[in-house]
């Protein structure tokens, strides 16, 4: 038998994540064609250098540990965590504490990147409408985010069930927007806010993250040496 589906649901949790696919897919490849040069994270170190530090590492740390936390949260099946030993119990322990600390570490190092922009003059100055933006929808999407977490300290609401598959059948092309429908609305907020921040990243100077030169790592070093001034 086939689910009721609104037609406001169907629009939320298929419509519009295909949308929002399409764009960041075809804004990257439209960005790159028309304006390759403009391909970079818009470092601001010359004009402030000690905020910058402490800011930039707390986000790029604390939300690469949110990610690597959403990826065997929402990508890792259930059954998967179960197989490994991991009960209810102990997943959604790992999970609030860590979800918490690390997130929490994310909004610290955000706060800081956007007093900075908005206190020193000299970045302020060189800051575009886009730089702006993105530090408010990024502040959007951590803090529902940190609060879906807080409501669901006891773990009465299970997304592993709901909005996990639901995200994994948008990526296999098998939406299921029934998936979605009980999910309490500070959830939906926060991935409504993913949406907005995944629409507008093309435009943005988030295109850096695509470009992250992790050839660095296998890479033959560059060695450095001093002029030998007997040499000269
Ligand atoms: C479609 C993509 C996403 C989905 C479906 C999603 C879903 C979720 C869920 C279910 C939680 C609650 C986790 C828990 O209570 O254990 C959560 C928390 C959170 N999310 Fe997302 N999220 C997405 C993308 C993102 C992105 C791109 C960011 C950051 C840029 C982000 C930042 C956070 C933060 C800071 C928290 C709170 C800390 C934590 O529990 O990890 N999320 N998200």
């Amino acid at each position: 038998m086939l689910a009721y589906v609104s037609k406001l649901d169907f629009l939320l949790w298929v419509a519009l994540p295909y949308a929002v696919i399409t764009i960041f897919i075809l804004g990257h490849i439209y960005r790159y064609l028309t304006d390759g040069f403009s391909w970079t994270s818009k470092s601001s170190e010359l004009l402030e250098k000690n905020m910058l530090r402490i800011g930039s590492m707390a986000f790029h740390y604390g939300i690469l540990m949110v990610l690597i936390g959403h990826f065997i949260g929402l990508i890792i099946p259930k059954s998967w965590h179960e197989a490994f030993g991991l009960n209810d119990h102990l997943y959604h322990l790992i999970a609030v504490v860590g979800g918490l600390l690390s997130g929490l570490f994310a909004l610290f190092g955000l706060i800081v990147l956007t007093y900075r922009r908005f206190s020193v003059k000299r970045v302020l100055a060189a800051s575009s409408l886009g730089d702006k933006v993105v530090l408010g929808v990024l502040l959007l999407v951590v803090i529902l985010g940190l609060l879906a977490t807080l409501s669901n300290i006891g773990g009465q609401f299970d997304y592993r069930t709901t909005i996990a598959p639901w995200l994994r059948g948008i990526l296999t092309l098998r939406p299921d927007p029934t998936l979605m429908q009980d999910v309490p609305v500070l959830f939906k907020l926060h991935i409504l806010a993913v949406m907005l921040l995944l629409a507008i990243w093309p435009f943005t100077r988030l295109v850096h993250v695509l470009s992250v030169p992790i050839a660095f790592i296998w890479r033959t070093p560059i060695i450095f040496r001093q002029r030998c001034p007997e040499r000269d």
